[in-house]
């Protein structure tokens, strides 16, 4: 294809380097539609459903569409997977919502139990219940990796179902794939340790003792993970 046109910024631009060449993709939640339009333009996806719940962003998305000439993209007002169809999507994006709206879209849409299906998610808030209802459903999480926008860490899983390949640690909910090699890694890993503690501190107060414990115990498993992989990077 020729020049790009727009620039996605660095998370979404992170979401559309997990999507594979040349498949057919929904973006749910698509909002104004930036991200099947851009990997439209540049010739990555075959086609593209830009879907979303509320028909204003679904309107916007259209117009950037006719904008862009992004005639491989159509719209879709849907909630979650609700109106697409198994052979309309081997790509599915859900980027940009919490954690736990993203897990009951994909519960709400079984067909997704499927190897061949490929799910980009990329959570807002509620990050350990996305992963923990990842690996109770048999997802397995093939690559997670973590970008600095505006200096907030965010961070993008590549999961697949695949119940064999789950292979959890501990700590897996709040660490995931995340290579804490890199600086995104790292500061991703930060503010999570930062908001389990506060936690902690908050259950103290209660007097819920061994609540409190369990999560400093994250704390201190992240910790240790932020460590090798500082070690990790100067090697
Ligand atoms: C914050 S925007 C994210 C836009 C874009 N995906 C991104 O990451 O920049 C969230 C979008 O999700 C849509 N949304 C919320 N719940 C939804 C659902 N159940 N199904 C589809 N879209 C939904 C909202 O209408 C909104 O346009």
């Amino acid at each position: 294809m020729g020049r790009p046109l727009f620039r996605l910024g660095k998370r979404l631009g992170l979401c559309a380097s997990m999507v594979r060449e040349g498949v057919s993709l929904a973006d749910i939640g698509t909002d104004h539609g930036y991200l099947p339009i851009w990997l439209s333009l540049h010739g990555r996806i075959s086609r593209g459903i830009a879907a979303d719940i509320r028909p204003g962003p679904l309107c916007a998305a259209e117009k950037n569409i006719v904008r862009w000439k992004a005639d491989k993209i159509t719209t879709r007002l849907s909630d979650g997977l609700k109106e697409i169809q198994p052979e309309e999507a081997d790509d599915i994006v859900i980027a940009g919502m919490g954690g736990e709206l993203i897990a009951r879209i994909i519960r709400d849409a079984s067909w997704l139990k499927n190897r061949e299906k490929h799910l980009i998610l990329q959570p807002m808030t509620s990050f350990a219940e996305l992963r923990s209802f990842l690996l109770e459903e048999g997802y397995a999480i093939l690559r997670e990796e973590a970008v600095l926008e505006e200096r907030r860490a965010y961070s993008v899983i590549l999961a697949v179902y695949d119940p064999e390949a789950v292979n959890p640690f501990p700590g897996y909910a709040h660490i995931g794939g995340i290579d804490a090699s890199t600086q995104a890694g790292r500061e991703y890993l930060k503010a999570r340790a930062i908001s389990l503690r506060k936690q902690a501190i908050g259950l103290r107060c209660q007097k819920k003792l061994e609540e409190a414990d369990e999560i400093e115990n994250i704390v201190s498993l992240i910790i240790e993970r932020i460590e090798e992989g500082r070690k990790g990077e100067e090697m």
